[in-house]
């Protein structure tokens, strides 16, 4: 599969990259300069320049979409928002079969259910709430799911909690390494990718319908927020978890900083 990456060479993007390479040709994209040693395609190109996406678009099989820019109001707004609709216009104009956006958990399950639910699902009616990055990453999706409907474009939203990648997370048989900014729904860099290759690869006939959204968390023993949708459709597995952290055996961690 020939697959254009938009905003490729941020934190997330290598993870991505290492994930699908030798089994897919890739064009890198961000509006950042090519990084040293990649050895993919490369264009320098902001997720808001609807004819350069339109462009980059020609040829591809899947458009996976890492851009974001979390602070500034415009800024958020022409690529979270508008890189999402130059996304899926370049879909239309090529016939691109499917593409994956990507984003945080609360452009979904914003404060309303975070703060007071558990079991929380990727199907529930989105309540992103009026934060900055969660409103123009859900209006973004929201543009996502209504070409789809148009215009018959594969699309999965992939969302993420946060993304560790130094940590050890621990498993089964071994504690994890604690840090200050530890949280119980980190996934690991690796699996985040990996993320990506199985919604990149699923086959259609795994999908309920050509617009679905998937929770990518590792698998917490409380279920607050569920992984089991993504395991179950898209066969993707975490291989790193935190248990020792819900683990009654676990030890204190140092200086317990995390132990309450
Ligand atoms: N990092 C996390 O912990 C985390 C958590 C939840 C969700 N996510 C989601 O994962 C995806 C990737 O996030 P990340 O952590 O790699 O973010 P990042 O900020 O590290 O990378 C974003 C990339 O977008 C690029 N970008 C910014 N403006 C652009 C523009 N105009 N055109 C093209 N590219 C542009 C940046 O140069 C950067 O390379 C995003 O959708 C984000 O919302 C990340």
């Amino acid at each position: 599969m020939k697959v254009l990456i938009l905003g490729g060479n941020g934190m997330l993007g290598p993870w991505v990259i290492k994930a699908l390479d030798e089994r897919h040709e890739m064009l890198v994209t961000d509006i950042t300069e090519k990084p040293d040693g990649l050895k993919h395609d490369y264009l320098q190109l902001s997720a808001d320049d609807l004819d350069g996406v339109v462009r980059a678009a020609e040829g591809v099989d899947c458009i996976v979409n890492l851009s974001v820019l979390r602070q500034d109001r415009k800024l958020a707004f022409d690529v979270s928002t508008r890189g999402n609709y130059n996304m899926m216009v370049a879909a239309r104009t090529h016939g691109v079969g499917r593409v994956i956006n990507t984003g945080p958990h609360y452009q979904l399950a914003g404060p309303q259910y975070e703060e007071w639910d558990h079991d929380l699902n990727p199907d529930m009616p989105p309540a992103p709430g009026t934060r900055l990055y969660a409103h123009s990453k859900a209006l973004g999706q929201e543009i996502v799911r209504v070409f789809s409907e148009r215009h018959g474009i594969t699309a999965l939203t992939l969302l993420y909690y946060n993304m560790k990648h130094t940590w050890n997370l621990g498993g089964p048989e071994k504690e994890p390494d604690y840090h200050d900014d530890m949280t119980p729904y980190s996934t690991a860099w690796p699996d985040c990718g990996t993320a990506i290759q199985c919604a990149v690869e699923v086959p259609e006939e795994r999908l309920a319908s050509n617009c679905e959204t998937f929770f990518v968390f590792p698998d917490i023993p409380h279920r607050k927020f569920r992984n089991d949708k993504i395991t179950r459709v898209l066969g993707w597995r975490p291989r790193y978890h935190v248990e020792a952290l819900w683990n009654k055996k676990m030890r204190t961690p140092p200086s317990g900083r995390h132990g309450a």
